[in-house]
């Protein structure tokens, strides 16, 4: 028997490299020796997003497609979306009951947001509870661990929290789920801030060779090198860091020791690059085209993946409904 991980997305935009190797990435390798459960927390994009709720539906399909693109597959994966499952509901509603508000005031991730969002009224009832949402969302499927930056990582801690509280009051129902804090290389945004849809500074997984070729070509380099003719430094060099994910080693070596000798111009190895982040996209291309040219096969993908999700949280539902005795 594989043990259980589960992880979701908020669907805000298409996905991006930053997002690809903060969690995608992991994803696609865990699949093959997880039994993984990923979801698209649609009801979680709500809690920031409720005036102008009109975008979520769309970006829940590009996520998936984003996902299948990416490798994710139904044959080792069950791709969900959050709001296909009432249990979800029932469950944050039954888990609100016993998580002190305390707990969810002195979440790092909550100060944070009210702080840096504040264009919008998050005070807000619903984004408070965000992290009881989210524990429902987890514990539901009873997993082993849950995959997720360490952005995320105090939500898991809640999580764990309020299993503990539910088991203590009610019974042994939910194991306390793990953290599996995934590895992310570096990679900045094109102009050397964290790459953010919002900040206009990020390159998508769907974007075209050419879309990619332009954005790199206008990438901030190494701010020292203003000529051809002066030498470089690869190391404070945002382009240099994507080469050493997306190039091969001696392409790397070469242009690090020709950076430094100003014998490689900024121009051409933002073209060498692109061309290498471009052969790494074309997979990822590949497989966006052969869903985009079926749709009904990406409707059953995911509702068979909803079906398989909403038995799983039905069982639950009945152990939790019989040990709070209603
Ligand atoms: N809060 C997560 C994020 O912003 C999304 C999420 C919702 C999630 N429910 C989850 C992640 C359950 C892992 C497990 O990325
Ligand atoms: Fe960066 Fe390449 Fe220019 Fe060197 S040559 S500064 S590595 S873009």
């Amino acid at each position: 028997m594989k043990k259980r991980l589960l992880s979701g997305m908020r669907p805000t935009g298409p996905l991006h490299l930053g997002n690809y190797h903060g969690a995608l990435a992991n994803w696609v390798r865990l699949q093959d020796e997880y039994d993984c459960f990923f979801f698209v927390a649609d009801w979680h994009a709500l809690t920031s997003d409720y005036e102008t709720p009109g975008g979520i539906r769309g970006f829940t399909d590009d996520i998936l497609l984003d996902w299948l693109s990416a490798g994710l597959t139904p044959e080792k994966s069950t791709l969900f979306i959050q709001s296909r499952i009432k249990e979800h509901a029932e469950l944050f509603l039954i888990l609100s009951m016993i998580t002190p508000v305390p707990w969810l005031e002195r979440n790092p991730t909550y100060k944070d947001q009210i702080e840096q969002l504040n264009n919008k009224d998050l005070s807000t009832f619903g984004f408070l509870g965000y992290p009881v949402l989210q524990a429902a969302d987890i514990i539901m499927y009873k997993p082993y661990g849950v995959p997720v930056g360490v952005d995320q990582a105090p939500h898991v801690e809640i999580t764990r929290e309020i299993a503990r509280r539910f088991n203590y009051f009610y019974g042994p129902i939910f194991p306390e789920p793990e953290v599996i804090l995934t590895e992310t290389p570096k990679l900045l945004g094109t102009d050397r801030r964290k790459m953010s849809k919002s900040y206009g500074n990020a390159i998508f997984l769907s974007d075209s060779p050419e879309a990619v070729a332009a954005k790199v070509a206008g990438m901030v380099t190494d701010p020292q090198r203003m000529r051809k003719s002066d030498p470089g430094d690869p190391e404070i060099c945002n382009v240099y860091d994507f080469h050493k994910l997306y190039s091969p080693p001696e392409v790397v070596q070469d242009v690090n020791r020709r950076c430094r000798s100003a014998d490689i111009g900024c121009v051409q190895c933002k073209k060498l690059m692109a061309q290498h982040l471009n052969a790494f996209l074309d997979p990822i291309r590949e497989r966006r085209l052969f869903y985009q040219e079926r749709p009904r096969l990406v409707e059953e993908i995911i509702s068979a993946g909803n079906d398989h999700a909403r038995q799983t949280a039905r069982q639950t539902m009945e152990d939790v409904r019989a040990a709070i005795k209603l």
